[in-house]
């Protein structure tokens, strides 16, 4: 077993958007019993004793937590790389002082689009002049920026005119991240995925534009002969806390049916190591087949196991991404479904 490399630190469901492709819990009531600032200050403490490196403060918005300047400070004062994920939604010039002053190291800011309506109507707020307000402030503070854009159905066509706006900003990287259909975003499934005609031209205009940009973009993976590798393995690389303190080995592994594990009752450290949801399909043992024959086993690690159990109801099984998966009809029905001409409106997430 490696130590963990990455803490996600999700310090707040609150979210002032309400994104139809939002992955996070549905479930909400559930969390609002956030981790004060003490209780995240030990999370931190804990996680960088166990040789977490990689801090990312994301939600939610983690901008709504009033402490987060402090937060900031203490990640850092461990020595943690802090990675600010934000939707830039109250990243005022005052504020990016103040978290700069408290030694953040990195910004990464979502848009929804490159133009105000389309942008403005996917996030459900008017919220595109301020993001890209934000993304000026950051540069001009000296950070290195991320901009995010989740992709799907309804913005995969304008990629040229978001990388565009990326190099106007002067973004020094852009994650083109295709929707992953976990929590609100599964609802909205079939209304999200592009079809085959859309990714063929979105693959051209990102390949031009690697020459000057620095792009991350993966193939949806509905659209892959082989699953992706996610998290690098379950309970590998990453852990995550949740605002209430639950510590997943993915962000969406609470809609699996495994124990709960908590910091308000275990240490980070007994968690990662003997905590049956780190456990359950840590490395290839509980492999079913094909997996448990197949020479990629420890390539994709049999996929994701939050998407097995969405589309089999058994998180054991192969993510039916995979082409000998047993169960691949779910997936190219869905597919079949989405290069049919069908428009589907998008239904916001609300917010609670
Ligand atoms: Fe990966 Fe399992 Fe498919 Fe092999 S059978 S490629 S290990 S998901
Ligand atoms: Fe949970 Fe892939 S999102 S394992």
């Amino acid at each position: 077993m490696a130590d963990p490399f990455g803490l996600l630190a999700e310090l707040t469901y609150r979210c002032p958007l309400s994104c139809a492709y939002c992955s996070n819990p549905l479930n909400m009531a559930e969390y609002t019993d956030e981790l004060t600032t003490a209780e995240w200050q030990r999370v931190f403490t804990e996680a960088r004793d166990l040789g977490v490196l990689q801090c990312h403060l994301s939600g939610g918005e983690p901008l709504l937590r009033r402490d987060l300047v402090a937060l900031v400070a203490s990640a850092r004062d461990l020595g943690l790389y802090t990675n600010l994920v934000t939707s830039a939604v109250g990243l005022t010039r005052d504020k990016a002082r103040q978290l700069r002053d408290a030694g953040l190291d990195h910004v990464q800011i979502s848009i929804q689009a490159d133009a105000p309506s389309l942008s403005d109507t996917i996030a459900g707020l008017p919220s595109f002049r301020r993001k890209v307000d934000a993304m000026r402030v950051v540069k001009e503070l000296g950070w290195p920026l991320t901009v995010n854009v989740v992709l799907h159905r309804q913005n995969i066509d304008r990629i040229a005119e978001i990388l565009d706006l990326a190099a106007d900003v002067g973004a020094d990287r852009v994650e083109l991240a295709n929707t992953q259909y976990y929590g609100w975003a599964w609802r909205n499934r079939d209304a999200l995925l592009p079809s085959r005609a859309q990714l063929a031209a979105a693959e051209e205009v990102v390949r031009s534009a690697r020459d000057r940009l620095a792009v991350i973009y993966v193939v949806p993976d509905y659209y892959s002969e082989y699953p992706k590798p996610c998290m690098g393995g379950w309970a590998a690389r990453q852990l995550t806390v949740t605002p209430n303190g639950d510590v997943l080995p993915c962000p969406a592994a609470q809609s699996l049916p495994l124990p709960t594990a908590s910091v308000r009752t275990d240490s980070l450290a007994h968690i990662w190591a003997a905590s049956p949801v780190f456990t359950a399909y840590r490395g290839t043992d509980w492999m079913p087949d094909p997996c448990r024959g197949c020479d990629r086993r420890e390539v994709d690690f049999g996929g994701c196991r939050c998407q097995a159990f969405q589309l089999t109801g058994d998180a054991a099984r192969t993510d039916p991404v995979c082409h000998l998966s047993p169960d691949h009809a779910v997936v190219t029905d869905a597919v079949a479904a989405a290069n049919s001409a069908v428009d589907l409106t998008l239904i916001p997430r609300p917010h609670r």
